[in-house]
């Protein structure tokens, strides 16, 4: 099933909660996809209270490769699962710009999220200059090459987000997004054979209500990984719906 799931990223508090209560009551009406919310750490356990019981599922940001120990600031996937959420997207382009993540953290925090019960929701994505270079795919590929923990694939999802489309109101063209995401089925069908056809490939960049229908028919785009769109209960709604 199609998966839309919300990076709430830096943006959250206390109050809105409620907006995750809207969703939660909207989604009795729509069935056509799953659905998740990925809000700040510190919401998570009200995240998880508000969406208990509902088809809504909640996951995290980021989290510490270790299970515990001396890492000031950080979150282990333990910690995640303990909170009551399913999944935590690791290596999202912001974490790697802004924290100086490589493929190889990224690759030890989806095994740590793995070891704690948790899907991983594992970003790749190339930048204006390396697709002007005509660097992309092969960009992607080696992302994957070294993000990607072999074993079985069930409990992955990969989210492909050019990073020239995040928060931009650029999104990639129809054409682009299904040589990627076909670049990417090929990868992930020459890793785990029939499983790896299984996995779904999320993509993300500046989807929006009025977008979404589009994007989601393109082959092998098996759901929408949002993020300004999905802090407002109606148009993360509107997105599911669109799905
Ligand atoms: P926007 O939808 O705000 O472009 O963000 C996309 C994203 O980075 C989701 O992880």
């Amino acid at each position: 099933m199609t998966l839309i799931a919300g990076n709430w990223k830096m943006n959250g508090l206390a109050a809105e909660i409620s907006e995750i209560q809207s969703i939660v009551s909207g989604l009795a009406n729509y069935s056509g996809a799953d659905a998740m919310i990925c809000p700040p750490a510190l919401l998570l356990p009200a995240a998880v209270k508000a969406a208990a019981g509902s088809a809504l599922a909640i996951g995290a940001q980021d989290c510490h490769a270790e299970v515990s120990g001396a890492h000031t600031g950080d979150i282990s996937a333990q910690m995640i699962a303990d909170a009551g959420a399913v999944a935590v997207i690791v290596g999202h382009s912001e974490r790697r710009s802004d924290h100086g993540e490589q493929d190889a953290d990224v690759l030890a925090k989806a095994m740590a999220a793995h070891q704690a019960g948790l899907n991983a929701i594992i970003c790749v994505g190339e930048t204006d200059r390396q697709r002007d270079a005509g660097d992309a795919l092969k960009v992607v590929g080696s992302q994957l090459d070294g993000s990607v923990p072999g074993g079985n694939p069930d409990n992955i999802v990969i989210a492909y987000e050019p990073v020239w489309a995040i928060g931009t109101g650029r999104t990639a063209s129809e054409d682009d997004i299904a040589a990627m995401h076909d670049h990417i089925r090929n990868w992930l069908a020459s890793h785990f054979g029939d499983a790896g056809q299984r996995v779904r490939i999320l993509y993300g960049g500046s989807v929006k209500p009025a977008n979404a229908a589009e994007i989601l028919s393109v082959p092998n785009v098996n759901g929408a990984l949002v993020g300004g769109a999905s802090l407002k209960a109606d148009d993360f709604l509107a997105i599911v719906a669109a799905a």
